[in-house]
C-alpha cells in the first residue's frame, strides 16, 4: 500500500503556503497533565520539516471521544504548550471559528468537538472537511493512530487538497508491511489486553502465517475457560470460547501456566500466585504469573520477529505489572530480532515501566490503526491518500 502512498516531497516547494497537518495528539491525561507525550513527540519531525521547508502549519488533531460537541475536559489546550515545548515554537490553540491570525503554527481545537468529523452522513463530513480544506494549500496526513477513522479531518479532507503521508505515516505502514510480506522466522506474536473479541480478526489473519502466538492478559481467560479451566471471576466471553477453542487447534498458541490473582482490582489488596488451572471462584486473574513469563521467554527465544500487541496484566498498579515488565524486557534483549510494539497501551506501558525506547525496534503509535493493518483492512486514510 505504501509503494502508492505520496510523500511530503510530492507536494513540491511549500515555501510560503499553509499546510493542513493531521496529527494524532491523543494522548493520556489526568487532571489536564500529559501522562506520556509520546505520540505528540512521535509527531514533531514531520512538523519540523514542514516548518524548514518554510511552510505555514494549521495542524488538527483530536483527543479523546467528546462526541461531536465541545468539552473542556477534552481541550487540546495541554497538548498545545508541550508541542511548542518540544518544537521550541509558539503554537497558538484556535477554535474552528476563530481566524488564526498571522501565527506560523495554529493547532485548531479538538477536532471531534465537530460533529461534521465523525458524522456518518457523507454530506455532514464533506461540509466540515471543506471547511479544513479552506484554511490551507496543502494537507499532510500525519497520524497514523487514526488513518482506520473514516472521518473528516482524516478521509474527506484528502480529497480536497493536494495531499500526502506523513514521514510516520510512511514509516509506520512500511514496518507494519515487513510482518504482513515473508517476516524472517521463526516469527512470535504475542497478544494481551482485555478483550479477545477486539483480537479476533487480527489472530485469525496473522495465525497461519506465525510460528507462535503468546496469549497474555485479559484475554488469555476466555482461552483459558476454552480449555476447560475454571477462571473464578476473571475477564471472560463466553461467546468467545469456540474461537479459542479454534485457535488452540492449531497447535500454535501457548498460554499462560501461572496467574496472579486478587479479589479486587487495587494495588493494596492481597494477591496470590496460582495454576492457570486453579483460579479460586471467588478471586480474579489480574497478571500472568512468573512460570508464564519464563514460558514466554523460552518461546521467544531465537526469535527473528515479533509482534507485540496489548499488556500482559494491569501494569498500571504495581503488583499487577510484572508480567508485562518480564516479557517486555525479553523482547526488548532478544538479539537480532525485528521487534514491532503495535501502538497503544502496550507503547504506554514501555514508558511507563521505564524501558528503553530504543530497544525495540518500532513502537507504532497506533494501537487500533496497526491492529487493523494486520487484519488485512483497507484503511480508510491510506485509501484517501493513495486516491482511492
Ligand atoms: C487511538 O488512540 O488509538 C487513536 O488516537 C484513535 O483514537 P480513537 O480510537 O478514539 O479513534
Amino acid at each position: 500500500m505504501t509503494d502508492a502512498l505520496p510523500g511530503i516531497d510530492a507536494l513540491g516547494d511549500l515555501s510560503g503556503s499553509h499546510v493542513l497537518v493531521r496529527a494524532d495528539l491523543n494522548v493520556p491525561l489526568e487532571d489536564g497533565v500529559i501522562t506520556d507525550d509520546g505520540r505528540i513527540r512521535a509527531s514533531v519531525p514531520t512538523l519540523k520539516r514542514l516548518l524548514d521547508s518554510g511552510a505555514r502549519l494549521v495542524i488538527t488533531a483530536h483527543l479523546g471521544r467528546p462526541e461531536g460537541q465541545p468539552d473542556p475536559k477534552y481541550s487540546l489546550a495541554p497538548v498545545a504548550v508541550r508541542l511548542g515545548e518540544l518544537l521550541g515554537r509558539d503554537v497558538v490553540l484556535v477554535g474552528h471559528d476563530d481566524s488564526p491570525g498571522d501565527a506560523e503554527i495554529v493547532l485548531l481545537e479538538n477536532v471531534r468537538f465537530h460533529p461534521g468529523e465523525t458524522a456518518k452522513d457523507e454530506g455532514a463530513r464533506d461540509e466540515f472537511a471543506k471547511r479544513l480544506a479552506g484554511r490551507a494549500d496543502y494537507y499532510v496526513d500525519d497520524a497514523f493512530g487514526a488513518v482506520h477513522r473514516k472521518h473528516a479531518s482524516v478521509y474527506d479532507v484528502a480529497r480536497l487538497l493536494p495531499s500526502a503521508a506523513g514521514d510516520l505515516v510512511l514509516r509506520e505502514v512500511e514496518v507494519l508491511r515487513r510482518l504482513t510480506e515473508e517476516p524472517p522466522r521463526p516469527y512470535v506474536v504475542v497478544l494481551g489486553g482485555s478483550k479477545v473479541s477486539d483480537k479476533l480478526a487480527v489472530i485469525e489473519n496473522l495465525l497461519p502465517g506465525v510460528d507462535q502466538l503468546l496469549v497474555g492478559g485479559g484475554m488469555c481467560f476466555t482461552f483459558l475457560a476454552a480449555q476447560g479451566y475454571d477462571v473464578g471471576r476473571s475477564l471472560l466471553e463466553p461467546d468467545q470460547i469456540q474461537a479459542c477453542r479454534n485457535f488452540l487447534a492449531t497447535g500454535k498458541v501457548t498460554l499462560p501456566v501461572d496467574v496472579v490473582v486478587a479479589s479486587a482490582v487495587s494495588a493494596d489488596g492481597p494477591t496470590d500466585v496460582v495454576s492457570a488451572d486453579a483460579i479460586p471462584a471467588d478471586q480474579m486473574g489480574l497478571d500472568i504469573g512468573p512460570r508464564s513469563v519464563a514460558l514466554f521467554i523460552e518461546r521467544l527465544a531465537g526469535a527473528k520477529t515479533v509482534f507485540w500487541n496489548g499488556p500482559m496484566g494491569v501494569f498500571e498498579l504495581a503488583p499487577f505489572a510484572a508480567g508485562t515488565l518480564g516479557v517486555a524486557s525479553a523482547i526488548a534483549d532478544l538479539p537480532d530480532a525485528f521487534t514491532v510494539v503495535g501502538g497503544g497501551d502496550s507503547a504506554a506501558a514501555i514508558r511507563v515501566l521505564g524501558l528503553d525506547e530504543s530497544r525495540f525496534g518500532h513502537i507504532s503509535t497506533g494501537g487500533g490503526a496497526s491492529l487493523e493493518y494486520l487484519e488485512g483492512k483497507q484503511l480508510p486514510g491510506l485509501s484517501a491518500l493513495a486516491g482511492g
